[in-house]
């Protein structure tokens, strides 16, 4: 759905320098803009990333457009960019959305878990599922997720309070700006190596790997058209060929997972 931002919290940290701002639908979202430092790809590498997730059903924020109008720049100057000494203003428009869980006033989020509290995700399935969608998207950068605390339901037992991971940052998905697929092994992987602690074979990659290789060409048709068109201006065809090769590369996901092995730091050290 498409939202209008109403506040503005505080910028974010990290290369894009995002914002975190509340749209009109009484939600929060860390938003990219358009005309921010890494690219303009990057948007649309985390709206496909978002849309793909979601079919796979991957644990990741809910994502939006969000129309950040000139009025509520003109009225929030700290909605800026900076490069260097230089303040760069917002370009007005479609901006990149992920929703942040919660009241940011109220929910504590964390980029980091200490070990002994990372093996008590709730979801930690989910580090092997976005594995298979890193592998398979290409995603240059290492993996990274947020951590909030929430009231989690296991099997029969009642709801009691866990750490819960969401899949975070896609815009290095397709090599970031390259629209590419260098594919080195190491690529992806989340620097905490025991959340792949459970990984034995190729199946504990299932059912993700599976449903990657039987893509269906309709999802990756509505993933693209959910891009708005002033991001990919001039980039039609080059976006064309980025989705014909992704889809094209489903079948080469259980070598490229496998291909993790062969590094000096093998990150499956139960994979016999
Ligand atoms: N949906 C979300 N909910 C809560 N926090 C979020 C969310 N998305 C991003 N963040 C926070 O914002 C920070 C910046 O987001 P992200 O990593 O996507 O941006 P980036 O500028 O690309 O960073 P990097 O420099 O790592 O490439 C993250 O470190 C995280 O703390
Ligand atoms: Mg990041």
């Amino acid at each position: 759905m498409p939202l209008t931002a109403v506040r503005h919290v505080r910028r974010m940290r990290g290369g894009a320098q995002a914002h975190l701002l509340e749209a009109d639908d009484g939600h929060w979202y860390v938003v990219k803009f358009r005309n921010n430092p890494q690219h303009r790809r990057v948007l649309v590498n985390e709206l496909l990333s978002s849309a793909l997730l979601e079919y796979l059903q991957v644990s990741a924020p809910l994502t939006a457009l969000i129309h950040v109008p000139p009025e509520f720049l003109a009225a929030n100057p700290e909605v800026h960019l900076t490069r260097g000494a230089a303040r760069v203003p917002v370009e007005p428009g479609w901006h990149f959305g992920s929703r942040y869980p919660g009241d940011p006033g109220l929910t504590a989020v964390y980029d980091f878990l200490p070990d002994a509290l990372l093996a008590q995700v709730a979801n930690r399935d989910d580090f092997r599922a976005i594995l298979v969608f890193d592998k398979w998207a290409g995603n240059v950068d290492g993996r990274q997720c947020v951590f909030y605390r929430a009231m989690v339901r296991r099997e029969r037992a009642a709801e009691r309070p866990a750490f819960v991971a969401r899949m975070i940052d896609h815009g290095f998905a397709f090599d970031g700006p390259n629209w590419d697929f260098p594919d080195s092994p190491l690529q992806g992987l989340y620097a905490r190596r025991q959340v792949y602690g459970d990984v034995r074979s190729l199946d504990d990659f299932e059912p993700w790997l599976g449903q990657v290789m039987h893509f269906p060409e309709e999802a990756m048709d509505q993933a693209w058209k959910r891009v708005p068109p002033a991001w990919i201006e001039g980039d039609e065809d080059a976006l064309q060929q980025l989705l014909e090769r992704l889809f094209e590369r489903r079948k080469r996901l259980p070598e490229l997972i496998a291909a993790c092995r062969q590094t000096h730091a093998n990150p499956f050290p139960n994979w016999a």
